[in-house]
């Protein structure tokens, strides 16, 4: 009786530790959250940048976030083959974009909208800088572009509860529509705010097929 007793607590032991293989793996250095200093997310600290110009690409509105608090995800990243799958480029400096170059080219300045109201409209009391977002996680997009048949990656940190910036970006649409723009071309919802961190050859868009968005995620981040 004693020996068949212990030998049950043997084989329950042995059951135990089998089942319970898979989970200690998911909760291996590999699934680790990234921490993030909360501080990132205090962008009312840093001064709005404005980012106005005469050639194409060079008008558009970001969020400023100071790079001081990415630099420790960049280097963890650039420095892990599993995340940045080897080292990467930083542009050395942290946003948010809230209205892309693309879209203020395209479509809000040949409707009459300037860059000038824009940034009105996101200095105003500070207010795009006042935004509250929060952190969704480590995303990563790669694809070989068609342009030129070559491997791209780049990294970013996804964005989540972001009304305010969807706040700022209704109000543009307003004013787009005011000045008779075609509600059809911009929507202001559609829109998918990450800060990059850094990049394989070049940075990719939309324009090259990539979806900035939560289906990005290869990690999680906190903010703490
Ligand atoms: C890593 O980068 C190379 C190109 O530098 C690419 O061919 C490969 O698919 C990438 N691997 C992963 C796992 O991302």
């Amino acid at each position: 009786m004693r020996i068949a007793t212990s030998l049950i607590a043997t084989l329950a032991l042995v059951a135990s530790t089998v089942l319970a293989a898979p989970n200690d793996n998911k909760h291996g250095n590999q699934n680790k959250a990234i921490v993030m200093n909360k501080k990132v997310l205090q962008t009312s600290k840093v001064p709005f940048i404005p980012h106005s110009g005469t050639d194409l690409f060079s008008n558009w509105v970001g969020l400023n976030v100071d790079f001081k608090y990415v630099k420790p995800v960049f280097d963890l990243v650039s420095s892990t083959p599993s995340l940045g799958n080897g080292t990467l480029i930083s542009r050395g400096e942290a946003h948010v974009t809230i209205i892309l170059p693309t879209e203020y080219d395209q479509i809000l300045k040949p409707a009459g909208v300037t860059i000038q109201e824009l940034n009105a409209m996101a200095s105003r009391k500070n207010r795009l800088q006042r935004s509250r977002i929060r952190l969704e996680c480590l995303g990563r997009v790669q694809v070989v572009t068609k342009s030129d048949g070559e491997f791209q990656q780049s990294l970013q940190i996804i964005l989540k509860d972001y009304k305010d910036l969807i706040r700022y970006r209704k109000e543009v649409f307003k004013l787009y529509v005011k000045k008779g723009g075609n509600p059809a071309l911009f929507a202001p919802d559609n829109f998918q705010p990450h800060i990059t961190i850094g990049f394989k050859n070049r940075d990719i868009f939309i324009e090259d097929g990539v979806y900035k968005g939560k289906n990005a995620c290869i990690q999680k981040i906190v903010s703490k």
